[in-house]
């Protein structure tokens, strides 16, 4: 299988419109830190089309990067899209592919699914287009990827709602998904959005070949001391890095898969390379991704 990281950025992208934090600054400046779109991710089986994995509002210029086999005048370069939660920077580029010539075949949780028709109806406005084909995910329950050698096993990472459904009553929590290759054997999970690293998790992890990890913030406070939010990385779903409790301490542990952060939002003082957090990232074993990072198994 090959897995490609389309976009390494949380929301917001790398730099971020509005911030001027130091890394932002130094992604603009482009020396000690590389700019990164949003959050999104490509694999194909060893045989069979590639997959989306989240729709990123970078979509048009992600997709770019990836050629469909055929020849026809219009040919999505995907045969599916797959979502791991609701959030708009996963989510919003899917208006960016209302001009497919078939509906959109699209899969995720129920939650998800009520979202995208409730409080960010983009599958209502999909309908008047080209059409969206929505297959619902079950936790825990593997699914093969028609006319792929892949498989995907979604199972549940915990946290909150997004922010568009405050007030609806509506709650719902992010997934990680498990993909395995039965041509090849090969095991990936990503998982962009972990507010829960139980022994549930933490086996799928250990039983990986690869993992795509939250890497979102280094640490539970970051915005707070930038003077940016009120809100923890907890408060918005992501487990920080740093600490004892911290995504990075249960990495290191890991034996077996190689182990990669993905989702990176742009305070994170691991973007800069130069940087001490970065130093601790290298020092556990663990790689920062980046926009057109391929990984073959
Ligand atoms: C998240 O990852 O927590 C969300 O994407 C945040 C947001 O976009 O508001
Ligand atoms: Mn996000
Ligand atoms: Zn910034």
């Amino acid at each position: 299988m090959r897995v490609r990281i389309l976009g390494s950025a949380a929301g917001g992208g790398f730099p971020q419109w509005n911030c001027h934090c130091e890394t932002c600054e130094a992604a603009r400046v482009g020396e000690r830190a590389r700019p990164r779109t949003q959050s999104s991710l490509a694999l194909r089986g060893d045989e069979g089309p590639w997959f989306l994995v989240n729709a990123s509002p970078d979509a048009r210029q992600q997709l770019a990067a990836l050629s469909p086999e055929v020849g026809d005048v219009r040919a999505p370069p995907v045969a599916a899209v797959l979502l791991t939660d609701a959030e708009i920077d996963h989510t919003a580029g899917l208006l960016l592919l209302r001009e497919s010539q078939a509906p959109v075949r699209i899969f995720g949780a129920e939650g998800v699914e009520r979202a995208l028709r409730s409080g960010f109806p983009v599958l209502e406005v999909l309908k008047r287009y080209c059409g969206a084909e929505w297959h619902t995910l079950e936790p825990e329950q593997a699914m093969e990827l028609e006319g792929s050698s892949l498989t995907v096993e979604p199972f549940e990472t915990g946290g909150d709602s997004p922010r568009y459904l405050d007030g609806s009553g509506l709650e719902l929590q992010a997934s990680g998904f498990v993909f395995r290759d039965r041509a090849t054997g090969g095991v990936v999970t990503y998982v962009p959005g972990l507010a829960r690293l139980d022994d549930g998790v933490l086996g799928r992890l250990a039983a990986s070949d690869v993992v795509l990890v939250d890497g979102t913030f280094w640490r539970n406070d970051e915005l707070a001391l930038l003077g940016i939010s009120t809100r923890s990385a907890r408060d918005m779903g992501h487990l920080p890095l740093s600490g004892p409790e911290g995504t990075l301490a249960a990495l290191e542990r890991l034996e077996r898969p190689r182990k990669v952060l993905v989702h990176i939002n742009n305070t994170n003082p691991i973007l800069l390379e130069d940087s001490p957090e970065r130093e601790a990232v290298r020092g556990a074993g663990v790689e920062v991704a980046y926009d057109g990072l391929e990984i073959e198994l």
